[in-house]
């Protein structure tokens, strides 16, 4: 997959980038988007998807937008738990559903062997309250990515959020779980309803007798769906329509290619899960200060994103030798960027640069190490290598404005 801007004065192509396509994510019922993995074995998103609704390529979920990711979304391990096996790009075997029967076999008893029909199972991929308006979900402490094991209620591996019921009417592509857990007829079936009452989980088809289930008697004889759990188009990826499996009595349709894609500010509650207080506190500061941040991180030390946010704000507050004891304890990309700041605000400018060249060898695609190895080499007195360093940024990431400014002033003083 290329791209490439084209010289307002020239007319030439100019920060042309060509990524090939190892990776494919979807089964292409609904899309298929392409990722690319780099030689230090990291998986990019691409910007293109494959769209089954309108048999052609359009832009992938979440980048029809000005400001889209570009060719610099990262697949994280978070990404990977719901659409892979594992750690490694592989289809999703039956251990993630069923866990391990090993103990079972060893010594049959009550208790060691998994229902499978627990609603739980599907949520641990199918509970997004939102893709990217809010913070949707936590972690509980010490729990890693791919620790979720079938059979464990979901609350013991995360928490969930969303607006308090009844004020949010946002549809969003993975949103079966959400939508049905809203319905009445989940909510006043007293646990009688699961996916598997209408899915069959190994095909994912649904069964034809579902809704007579329950709705012994219906009013009509023609299927149920069209009417009560129609084909919505879902507002994060606008080439995609889902069913909407909120299944009301009458429906409100919301048009979401006029929808606003500001964040949603408003209170958020725990949803299906129990959030404990501090968790709660947290989905709720949208701004926190140094303070909460570091009562938030005492409580998860392993939470690479909140030391991340730590640094940061220590940084903003002219701390930033707290925030090299902050983030010095991190490999992440984004932290170690970070730390380098922290350095060279302190005048430690060879320290910052050693680290900001370790973190391009290994991640040549981060835009913002490039502009602060810039800004370093600047300092440096490293004219020459500071312009190839904001050329290198503008290349991966056309918008950078800042690595524009500083580059057309050291053009300018040239
Ligand atoms: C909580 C689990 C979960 C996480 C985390 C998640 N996804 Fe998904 N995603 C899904 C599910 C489930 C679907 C299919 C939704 C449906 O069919 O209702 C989906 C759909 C998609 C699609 C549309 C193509 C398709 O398969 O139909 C893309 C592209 C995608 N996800 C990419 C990503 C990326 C990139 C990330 C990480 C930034 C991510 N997802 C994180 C569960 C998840
Ligand atoms: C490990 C994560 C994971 C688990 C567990 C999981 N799913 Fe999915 N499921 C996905 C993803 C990701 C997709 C999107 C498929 C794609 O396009 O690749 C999906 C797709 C589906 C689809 C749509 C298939 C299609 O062809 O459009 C159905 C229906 C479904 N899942 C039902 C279930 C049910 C029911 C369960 C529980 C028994 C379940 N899933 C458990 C991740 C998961
Ligand atoms: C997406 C989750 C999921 C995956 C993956 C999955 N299963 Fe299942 N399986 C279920 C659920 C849920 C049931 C219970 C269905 C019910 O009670 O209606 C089930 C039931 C079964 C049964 C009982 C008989 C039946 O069909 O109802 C067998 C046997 C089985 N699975 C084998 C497998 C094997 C082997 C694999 C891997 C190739 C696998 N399953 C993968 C969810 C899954
Ligand atoms: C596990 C049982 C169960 C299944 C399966 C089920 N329902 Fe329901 N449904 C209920 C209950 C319980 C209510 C609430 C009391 C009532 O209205 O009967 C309800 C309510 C409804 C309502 C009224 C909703 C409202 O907002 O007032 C509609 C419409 C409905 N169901 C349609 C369906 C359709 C269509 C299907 C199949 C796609 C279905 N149901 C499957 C249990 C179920
Ligand atoms: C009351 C019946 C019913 C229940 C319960 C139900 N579904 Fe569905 N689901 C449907 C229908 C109907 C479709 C439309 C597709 C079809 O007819 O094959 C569908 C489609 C889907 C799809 C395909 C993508 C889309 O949105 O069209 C996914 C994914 C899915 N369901 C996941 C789930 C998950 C996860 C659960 C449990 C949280 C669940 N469903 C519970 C009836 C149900
Ligand atoms: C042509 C569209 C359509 C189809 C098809 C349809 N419904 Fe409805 N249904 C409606 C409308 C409209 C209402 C609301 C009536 C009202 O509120 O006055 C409704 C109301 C309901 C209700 C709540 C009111 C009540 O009667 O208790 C249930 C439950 C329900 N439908 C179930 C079903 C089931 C099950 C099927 C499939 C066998 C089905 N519907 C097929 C349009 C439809």
């Amino acid at each position: 997959m290329k791209r490439h801007q084209v010289d307002a004065a020239t007319g030439r192509r100019i920060n042309e980038v060509e990524r090939s396509v190892t990776l494919a994510i979807g089964s292409g019922s609904h899309a298929v988007t392409y990722a690319h993995r780099t030689a230090q074995g990291r998986l990019f998103e691409l910007p293109l998807s494959w769209y089954s609704r309108d048999h052609g390529y359009a832009m992938s979920p979440g980048y029809d937008r000005a400001d889209h990711f570009d060719f610099r979304r990262e697949i994280s391990e978070s990404c990977l738990f719901c659409h892979s096996n594992g750690r490694t790009p592989e289809p999703i075997g039956c251990e993630r559903c069923h866990g391990s029967s090993a103990a079972h076999r060893d010594r049959p008893r009550r208790g060691n062997i998994l229902n499978t029909r627990s609603l739980d199972i599907c949520l641990q991929c199918h509970l997004e309250t939102s893709s990217s308006r809010f913070l949707d979900s936590l972690r509980l402490p010490g729990r890693e990515v791919f620790s979720y094991r079938p059979g464990e209620p979901l609350g013991d591996y995360k928490v969930h959020f969303a607006p308090p019921a009844g004020s949010d009417d946002r549809f969003e592509i993975n949103s079966a779980g959400y939508r049905l857990l809203q319905s009445r007829c989940y909510r006043e079936s007293k646990g009688a309803m699961t996916c598997v009452t209408c899915h069959d989980p190994h095909s994912a088809r649904v069964k034809s007798v579902s809704c007579r289930q329950c709705h012994a008697k219906p009013h009509t004889e023609t299927d149920c769906a069209p009417c009560h759990m129609p084909q919505r188009i879902t507002a994060d990826a606008i080439h995609v329509s889902m069913t909407d499996h909120r299944i009301e009595r009458r429906l409100t349709f919301v048009n979401p290619e006029r929808e606003d894609h500001a964040p949603y500010t408003g209170p958020l509650v725990t949803f299906f899960t129990h959030a404990d207080p501090m968790a709660l506190e947290r989905a709720n500061t949208l701004d926190p200060t140094v303070d909460a941040l570091r009562r938030f991180l005492a409580a998860s030390p392993n939470d690479t994103s909140l030391r991340i946010a730590l640094g940061r704000a220590l940084i903003r507050a002219g701390r930033p030798n707290e925030a090299v004891a902050a983030l010095e304890k991190t490999s992440d990309s984004a932290g170690r960027t970070y730390l380098a700041v922290a350095y060279a605000v302190q005048g430690e400018t060879r320290r910052a640069l050693g680290i900001l060249t370790e973190v391009l060898a290994e991640n040549p695609d981060h835009a913002l190490a490039w502009i602060n190895l810039g800004i370093t080499q600047e300092a440096l007195g490293k004219k020459a290598d500071a312009i190839a360093a904001y050329e290198r940024a503008i290349l991966i990431q056309p918008d950078a404005s800042e690595a524009r400014r500083r580059l057309h002033a050291l053009r300018q003083a040239r």
